[in-house]
């Protein structure tokens, strides 16, 4: 399998972004590739988690496979780190194909996508991320390419216009998105197969780190293992990430194995605690509780308060806070809930220990 990563578009997309996104973006894909590329699970076999998920893979896999034709065109969903770009290339390795990654915000005009469109083979994949950031120009060449693999071409100006049908190869698209909602009906209709991917259990992220730990040649035990995977939220990228920084404390301040001691020294020293929460997740769960009496409070206002981009909060920073039953979303804007409270050791208003139905 060839990976073209689209540098060019990859760079197109941090520099065309604006000044907001920059913090979301820097976490989403400036986040270092070689490393990751590196540490890659290759074959469904190897990606380890969301079992469901690649049990109906391999089976649309080999269905594509028997036919001689190429897999239905997917759509993954779910918060940012859990895998979605690695399974994307896994499905191509397993395919024996080439996938080209690029990301929405990089197709900002229509000959961008024509031009990767027609850049394609019979059976690749293109991989676009973020999907639900395309322009409504950009999806619209999409219908019918997906649909018909064609390309709708005008010629000619005014009188003499003239739509000129250019057929594609036959390709799979596979898009990702952290916000399945914000896609609109007619392009979610043209994903044959749609999956979310779930927050991992701390036995898989410990597989992950323990295989990670391999690959870089890191000495770590068990209980170490599953030390950082506690604190990891449920997510791989944020897991191997740790891995390394835990690995560097243990080289300074000990003989660089991982332990269970080491792990928690090092993540303590990193403001990570043992629910896996940083000091941006505490800040925002006690701005809402000291500054607006546990909410409801809006996005917006969070974000001004904490000086973040809203869509840093949104993407990144809740999805976990949401899943552990921290923070509640209402349609008045965030609240802490009473584990959020405990969580932040702060005692529970006799009013949030009654019913939820209050909110
Ligand atoms: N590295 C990152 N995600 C992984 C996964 N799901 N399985 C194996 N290694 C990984």
């Amino acid at each position: 399998m060839a990976i073209f990563s689209d540098n060019e578009n990859i760079q197109k997309t941090l520099k065309t972004d604006n000044k907001k996104s920059e913090n979301l973006d820097s976490k989403e894909i400036n986040y270092d590739r070689a490393f990751e590329n590196n540490i890659r699970p290759q074959t469904l076999d190897e990606y380890i988690g969301q079992t469901a998920l690649k049990s109906t893979l391999k089976i649309s896999i080999k269905a594509a496979q028997k036919r001689n034709k190429q897999i239905d065109h997917m759509l993954f969903y779910g918060p940012p780190g859990l895998g979605k770009t690695t399974l994307a290339s896994v499905i191509a390795n397993e395919l024996k194909t080439k996938i080209k990654i690029t990301s929405a915000p990089a197709l900002e005009r229509p000959r961008d996508i024509i031009g990767i469109l027609m850049s394609l083979k019979n059976g690749e994949i293109l991989f676009i991320d973020e999907i639900h950031r395309l322009n409504k120009v950009t999806e619209e060449i999409l219908y019918p390419a997906m649909e018909d693999f064609f390309l709708d071409m005008t010629t000619g100006k005014a009188q003499t216009v003239k739509t000129l049908r250019v057929p594609l190869p036959k390709f799979t698209l596979i898009g990702a998105t952290t916000k399945a909602g914000a896609l609109s009906g007619p392009l979610r209709d043209r994903f044959g197969i749609i999956h979310r991917l779930q927050f991992y259990t701390i036995e898989e992220l410990s597989q992950v780190i323990t295989r990670t730990a391999g690959i870089l040649e890191i000495d770590i035990d068990e209980e170490g293992a599953k030390t950082i995977a506690s604190r990891s939220r449920g997510t791989p990228r944020i897991a191997n990430r740790l891995v390394k920084r835990v690995a560097d404390y243990a080289l300074v301040k000990a003989d660089s194995k991982i332990t269970k001691q080491i792990a928690i020294e090092a993540l303590d020293n990193l403001h990570i605690d043992e629910s896996g929460l940083d000091s941006t997740d505490r800040e925002m769960m006690k701005l809402i509780i000291e500054k607006y009496d546990g909410g409801p409070v809006g996005l917006e206002t969070i974000a001004a308060a904490l000086g973040e981009d809203s869509r840093t909060i949104e993407d990144v920073y809740e999805p976990y806070l949401l899943q552990e039953g921290y923070i509640q979303r209402t349609p008045r804007g965030r609240r802490v809930s009473p584990e959020g409270y405990r969580q932040l050791g702060y005692k529970v208003p006799s009013n949030e220990t009654g019913q939820q139905s209050l909110f």
